[in-house]
Protein backbone atom coordinates (compact mmCIF):
# COMPACT_ATOMS: atom_id res chain seq x y z
CA UNK A 1 0.00 0.00 0.00
CA UNK A 2 1.00 3.07 -1.11
CA UNK A 3 -1.25 5.65 0.41
CA UNK A 4 -3.47 6.33 3.14
CA UNK A 5 -5.88 8.18 4.17
CA UNK A 6 -6.74 8.86 7.90
CA UNK A 7 -9.43 11.66 9.38
CA UNK A 8 -8.06 14.58 11.66
CA UNK A 9 -10.51 15.98 14.25
CA UNK A 10 -10.57 19.05 15.59
CA UNK A 11 -10.06 19.51 19.27
CA UNK A 12 -12.27 22.21 21.58
CA UNK A 13 -11.08 22.71 24.93
CA UNK A 14 -13.46 22.40 27.86
CA UNK A 15 -12.11 23.88 30.72
CA UNK A 16 -8.36 25.52 30.46
CA UNK A 17 -6.77 27.03 32.67
CA UNK A 18 -3.42 28.70 32.61
CA UNK A 19 -0.83 28.69 35.22
CA UNK A 20 2.94 30.14 35.71
CA UNK A 21 5.22 31.20 32.53
CA UNK A 22 7.94 28.32 32.56
CA UNK A 23 11.57 28.35 32.27
CA UNK A 24 10.77 27.42 28.16
CA UNK A 25 8.98 29.89 27.91
CA UNK A 26 5.23 28.05 28.04
CA UNK A 27 2.67 28.40 30.61
CA UNK A 28 1.71 25.48 32.57
CA UNK A 29 -1.31 24.44 32.04
CA UNK A 30 -4.33 22.38 32.90
CA UNK A 31 -7.31 22.14 30.34
CA UNK A 32 -9.44 19.01 29.22
CA UNK A 33 -9.49 18.76 25.65
CA UNK A 34 -11.97 17.20 23.55
CA UNK A 35 -12.01 15.87 19.81
CA UNK A 36 -15.02 16.62 17.46
CA UNK A 37 -16.46 16.17 14.73
CA UNK A 38 -15.14 18.52 12.38
CA UNK A 39 -12.33 16.95 10.22
CA UNK A 40 -9.86 17.94 8.22
CA UNK A 41 -8.59 14.82 5.77
CA UNK A 42 -5.28 13.81 5.58
CA UNK A 43 -3.67 11.46 2.10
CA UNK A 44 -0.46 10.68 2.62
CA UNK A 45 1.00 9.47 -0.12
CA UNK A 46 4.53 7.30 -0.59
CA UNK A 47 7.12 9.15 -3.44
CA UNK A 48 10.97 8.47 -4.03
CA UNK A 49 12.26 11.20 -2.00
CA UNK A 50 11.34 14.83 -0.42
CA UNK A 51 7.98 16.36 1.32
CA UNK A 52 5.61 18.23 -0.56
CA UNK A 53 2.12 19.58 0.91
CA UNK A 54 -0.50 20.75 -1.07
CA UNK A 55 -4.35 22.02 0.16
CA UNK A 56 -7.77 22.63 -1.15
CA UNK A 57 -7.21 25.42 1.45
CA UNK A 58 -5.02 28.31 0.08
CA UNK A 59 -5.45 29.59 4.51
CA UNK A 60 -2.36 27.46 5.03
CA UNK A 61 1.09 27.25 4.28
CA UNK A 62 2.39 24.43 2.24
CA UNK A 63 5.88 24.44 2.56
CA UNK A 64 8.43 24.06 5.78
CA UNK A 65 6.04 25.93 8.05
CA UNK A 66 2.86 23.27 7.71
CA UNK A 67 3.05 21.65 11.13
CA UNK A 68 2.24 18.36 8.96
CA UNK A 69 5.69 18.75 6.61
CA UNK A 70 7.26 19.42 10.33
CA UNK A 71 5.75 16.02 11.02
CA UNK A 72 7.02 14.14 8.33
CA UNK A 73 10.65 15.80 8.14
CA UNK A 74 10.93 14.65 12.28
CA UNK A 75 9.49 11.43 11.31
CA UNK A 76 12.13 10.84 8.52
CA UNK A 77 14.63 12.03 10.86
CA UNK A 78 13.73 9.94 13.49
CA UNK A 79 13.82 6.93 11.28
CA UNK A 80 16.04 7.15 8.48
CA UNK A 81 13.59 6.48 6.09
CA UNK A 82 14.69 7.69 2.46
CA UNK A 83 11.85 7.99 0.68
CA UNK A 84 9.46 10.94 0.56
CA UNK A 85 5.87 11.59 1.28
CA UNK A 86 3.28 13.59 -0.76
CA UNK A 87 0.88 15.28 1.90
CA UNK A 88 -2.53 16.53 0.58
CA UNK A 89 -4.88 18.22 3.18
CA UNK A 90 -8.65 18.51 3.05
CA UNK A 91 -9.22 21.41 4.82
CA UNK A 92 -12.48 21.49 6.88
CA UNK A 93 -11.46 22.99 10.34
CA UNK A 94 -11.42 26.65 10.40
CA UNK A 95 -7.62 28.20 10.40
CA UNK A 96 -6.56 30.08 12.80
CA UNK A 97 -9.33 29.72 15.28
CA UNK A 98 -8.17 28.01 18.55
CA UNK A 99 -9.26 23.91 17.10
CA UNK A 100 -5.94 22.73 16.43
CA UNK A 101 -6.48 22.79 12.84
CA UNK A 102 -2.44 22.62 12.39
CA UNK A 103 -2.09 20.25 15.15
CA UNK A 104 -4.06 17.57 14.04
CA UNK A 105 -2.87 17.65 10.88
CA UNK A 106 0.51 16.68 11.97
CA UNK A 107 -0.54 14.02 14.34
CA UNK A 108 -2.43 12.29 11.41
CA UNK A 109 0.91 12.44 9.11
CA UNK A 110 2.93 10.94 12.13
CA UNK A 111 -0.05 8.52 12.01
CA UNK A 112 -0.17 7.81 8.59
CA UNK A 113 3.68 7.26 7.80
CA UNK A 114 4.08 4.89 10.78
CA UNK A 115 1.69 2.87 9.02
CA UNK A 116 2.59 3.49 5.49
CA UNK A 117 6.40 2.88 5.82
CA UNK A 118 5.62 -0.14 8.47
CA UNK A 119 8.22 1.43 10.87
CA UNK A 120 6.23 0.18 13.96
CA UNK A 121 7.85 3.72 16.00
CA UNK A 122 6.59 3.11 19.81
CA UNK A 123 3.16 5.07 20.90
CA UNK A 124 5.99 6.82 23.58
CA UNK A 125 8.16 7.72 20.53
CA UNK A 126 5.57 8.81 18.43
CA UNK A 127 4.15 11.32 21.40
CA UNK A 128 7.82 13.01 21.98
CA UNK A 129 8.12 13.47 18.18
CA UNK A 130 4.43 15.02 18.64
CA UNK A 131 5.54 17.33 21.57
CA UNK A 132 8.49 18.53 19.72
CA UNK A 133 5.42 19.75 16.78
CA UNK A 134 3.58 21.85 19.29
CA UNK A 135 1.90 21.22 22.52
CA UNK A 136 -1.58 20.18 21.09
CA UNK A 137 -0.48 17.47 19.09
CA UNK A 138 0.05 14.48 21.72
CA UNK A 139 -3.47 15.09 22.39
CA UNK A 140 -4.73 14.72 18.91
CA UNK A 141 -2.40 11.81 18.22
CA UNK A 142 -4.48 9.28 20.42
CA UNK A 143 -7.14 10.67 23.19
CA UNK A 144 -10.76 11.43 22.41
CA UNK A 145 -10.74 13.75 25.83
CA UNK A 146 -8.35 13.98 27.92
CA UNK A 147 -7.04 16.36 30.75
CA UNK A 148 -3.74 17.75 29.99
CA UNK A 149 -1.05 19.39 32.10
CA UNK A 150 2.51 20.85 32.02
CA UNK A 151 2.56 22.44 28.66
CA UNK A 152 -0.32 20.27 27.31
CA UNK A 153 1.57 16.94 26.55
CA UNK A 154 0.91 14.99 30.09
CA UNK A 155 -2.11 13.59 29.34
CA UNK A 156 -4.72 11.92 31.51
CA UNK A 157 -7.39 9.75 29.02
CA UNK A 158 -10.58 10.18 30.53
CA UNK A 159 -13.50 7.72 29.60
CA UNK A 160 -16.13 8.51 27.11
CA UNK A 161 -18.48 10.84 28.66
CA UNK A 162 -21.87 12.00 27.16
CA UNK A 163 -22.09 12.78 23.32
CA UNK A 164 -21.93 16.69 23.29
CA UNK A 165 -23.87 18.55 21.03
CA UNK A 166 -22.07 21.16 19.43
CA UNK A 167 -22.24 24.52 17.11
CA UNK A 168 -19.56 26.42 16.40
CA UNK A 169 -19.32 30.05 15.67
CA UNK A 170 -15.84 31.35 13.99
CA UNK A 171 -15.82 35.28 13.84
CA UNK A 172 -13.76 36.58 10.59
CA UNK A 173 -10.63 37.34 12.23
CA UNK A 174 -7.66 35.34 13.83
CA UNK A 175 -6.36 35.41 17.30
CA UNK A 176 -2.19 34.93 17.87
CA UNK A 177 -1.85 31.76 20.44
CA UNK A 178 1.71 33.32 21.70
CA UNK A 179 0.15 36.71 22.45
CA UNK A 180 -3.26 35.60 24.03
CA UNK A 181 -0.61 34.09 26.31
CA UNK A 182 2.10 36.28 26.41
CA UNK A 183 -1.14 38.88 27.86
CA UNK A 184 -2.76 36.43 30.54
CA UNK A 185 -2.24 37.63 33.75
CA UNK A 186 -2.64 34.51 36.29
CA UNK A 187 -4.00 37.36 38.92
CA UNK A 188 -7.40 37.97 36.92
CA UNK A 189 -8.38 34.24 37.63
CA UNK A 190 -11.98 33.93 38.59
CA UNK A 191 -12.57 32.45 41.87
CA UNK A 192 -15.08 29.90 40.90
CA UNK A 193 -12.90 27.60 38.45
CA UNK A 194 -13.26 24.23 39.38
CA UNK A 195 -11.67 21.23 37.08
CA UNK A 196 -12.57 18.49 39.82
CA UNK A 197 -15.89 19.22 39.63
CA UNK A 198 -16.04 18.98 35.97
CA UNK A 199 -14.21 15.58 35.89
CA UNK A 200 -17.30 14.54 38.69
CA UNK A 201 -19.65 16.27 36.19
CA UNK A 202 -18.40 13.96 33.11
CA UNK A 203 -17.77 11.22 34.95
CA UNK A 204 -22.19 10.73 35.73
CA UNK A 205 -22.70 12.28 32.12
CA UNK A 206 -24.34 15.28 33.74
CA UNK A 207 -24.80 17.67 30.62
CA UNK A 208 -25.71 20.74 32.95
CA UNK A 209 -22.74 20.25 34.91
CA UNK A 210 -20.85 19.88 32.31
CA UNK A 211 -22.00 23.16 30.86
CA UNK A 212 -21.71 24.84 34.35
CA UNK A 213 -18.03 23.97 34.29
CA UNK A 214 -16.61 25.36 31.03
CA UNK A 215 -14.11 27.56 32.05
CA UNK A 216 -11.46 29.72 29.77
CA UNK A 217 -8.81 31.76 31.17
CA UNK A 218 -8.03 33.00 27.42
CA UNK A 219 -11.17 33.56 26.84
CA UNK A 220 -10.91 37.66 29.18
CA UNK A 221 -8.35 38.22 27.17
CA UNK A 222 -9.40 37.43 23.92
CA UNK A 223 -12.58 39.17 24.73
CA UNK A 224 -10.74 42.41 25.75
CA UNK A 225 -9.56 42.75 22.20
CA UNK A 226 -12.50 41.74 20.14
CA UNK A 227 -16.01 42.09 21.79
CA UNK A 228 -17.24 39.73 19.40
CA UNK A 229 -16.57 36.64 21.04
CA UNK A 230 -18.52 37.80 24.02
CA UNK A 231 -21.29 38.84 21.78
CA UNK A 232 -21.28 35.10 20.08
CA UNK A 233 -21.16 33.34 23.52
CA UNK A 234 -24.78 35.52 24.88
CA UNK A 235 -26.26 34.93 21.56
CA UNK A 236 -25.80 31.33 21.53
CA UNK A 237 -26.94 30.96 24.87
CA UNK A 238 -29.78 33.21 23.59
CA UNK A 239 -30.38 30.42 20.90
CA UNK A 240 -31.09 28.00 23.02
CA UNK A 241 -27.23 26.75 24.31
CA UNK A 242 -27.00 25.89 27.57
CA UNK A 243 -23.62 27.23 27.96
CA UNK A 244 -21.15 28.62 25.79
CA UNK A 245 -17.04 29.44 25.62
CA UNK A 246 -14.10 30.20 23.71
CA UNK A 247 -12.08 27.40 22.46
CA UNK A 248 -8.33 26.99 23.15
CA UNK A 249 -7.09 30.98 22.36
CA UNK A 250 -9.99 31.38 19.96
CA UNK A 251 -11.57 32.97 18.54
CA UNK A 252 -13.50 30.04 17.74
CA UNK A 253 -17.24 29.68 20.17
CA UNK A 254 -19.06 26.69 21.03
CA UNK A 255 -21.78 26.07 22.58
CA UNK A 256 -23.42 22.87 24.11
CA UNK A 257 -27.27 21.80 23.84
CA UNK A 258 -29.45 19.52 25.05
CA UNK A 259 -29.98 17.90 21.47
CA UNK A 260 -29.44 18.13 18.04
CA UNK A 261 -32.56 19.65 16.95
CA UNK A 262 -31.81 22.40 19.45
CA UNK A 263 -28.32 22.79 17.99
CA UNK A 264 -29.65 22.87 13.89
CA UNK A 265 -32.10 25.75 15.05
CA UNK A 266 -29.70 27.13 16.57
CA UNK A 267 -27.45 27.25 13.53
CA UNK A 268 -30.45 28.62 11.64
CA UNK A 269 -30.40 31.70 13.74
CA UNK A 270 -26.20 32.07 14.09
CA UNK A 271 -26.18 32.12 9.97
CA UNK A 272 -27.96 35.27 9.63
CA UNK A 273 -25.13 36.88 11.31
CA UNK A 274 -22.25 35.06 10.65
CA UNK A 275 -20.29 33.06 7.98
CA UNK A 276 -18.61 30.11 9.33
CA UNK A 277 -21.15 28.26 11.54
CA UNK A 278 -20.75 24.63 11.96
CA UNK A 279 -22.85 21.93 14.27
CA UNK A 280 -20.72 19.12 15.27
CA UNK A 281 -20.89 16.86 17.94
CA UNK A 282 -18.25 14.57 20.10
CA UNK A 283 -16.05 12.50 17.72
CA UNK A 284 -15.03 8.78 18.79
CA UNK A 285 -12.23 7.35 16.86
CA UNK A 286 -14.26 4.05 16.13
CA UNK A 287 -16.79 6.38 14.14
CA UNK A 288 -14.51 6.81 11.59
CA UNK A 289 -11.19 6.14 10.11
CA UNK A 290 -9.00 7.38 12.32
O1 LIG B 1 3.00 24.68 21.23
P1 LIG B 1 2.44 25.65 20.25
O2 LIG B 1 3.40 25.92 19.12
O3 LIG B 1 1.09 25.27 19.74
O4 LIG B 1 2.24 27.01 21.03
C1 LIG B 1 2.08 28.25 20.37
C2 LIG B 1 2.47 29.36 21.34
O5 LIG B 1 1.51 29.44 22.41
C3 LIG B 1 3.80 29.15 22.03
O6 LIG B 1 4.85 29.68 21.25
C4 LIG B 1 3.63 29.92 23.33
O7 LIG B 1 3.84 31.29 23.13
C5 LIG B 1 2.15 29.74 23.64
N1 LIG B 1 1.92 28.63 24.60
C6 LIG B 1 2.23 28.82 25.94
N2 LIG B 1 2.03 27.79 26.82
C7 LIG B 1 1.52 26.60 26.42
C8 LIG B 1 1.18 26.39 25.06
C9 LIG B 1 1.40 27.44 24.17
O8 LIG B 1 2.69 29.89 26.34
N3 LIG B 1 1.34 25.65 27.31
Amino acid sequence: MHTFMLAAPAKINLILKVFGLRSDGYHELETIMHLISLIDIIHVEVIPEGITVESNSSLIPVGEDNLAYRAAALFKEETGIKAGVKIFIEKNIPVGAGLAGGSTDAAAVLKGMNHLFQAKLSLVRLQEIAGAIGSDVPFCLVSETALARGRGEILTPLDRGPRLNLLLVVPDFQVSTAEAYRTYQVEHRSLTVDTAAFLNAWQIGDLIKIADSLYNDLETVSIRKHHEIKKIKSELIKAGAVNALMSGSGPAVFGIFTDQKTAGDAASIMQKSYKQVYQATSYYRSDNYG
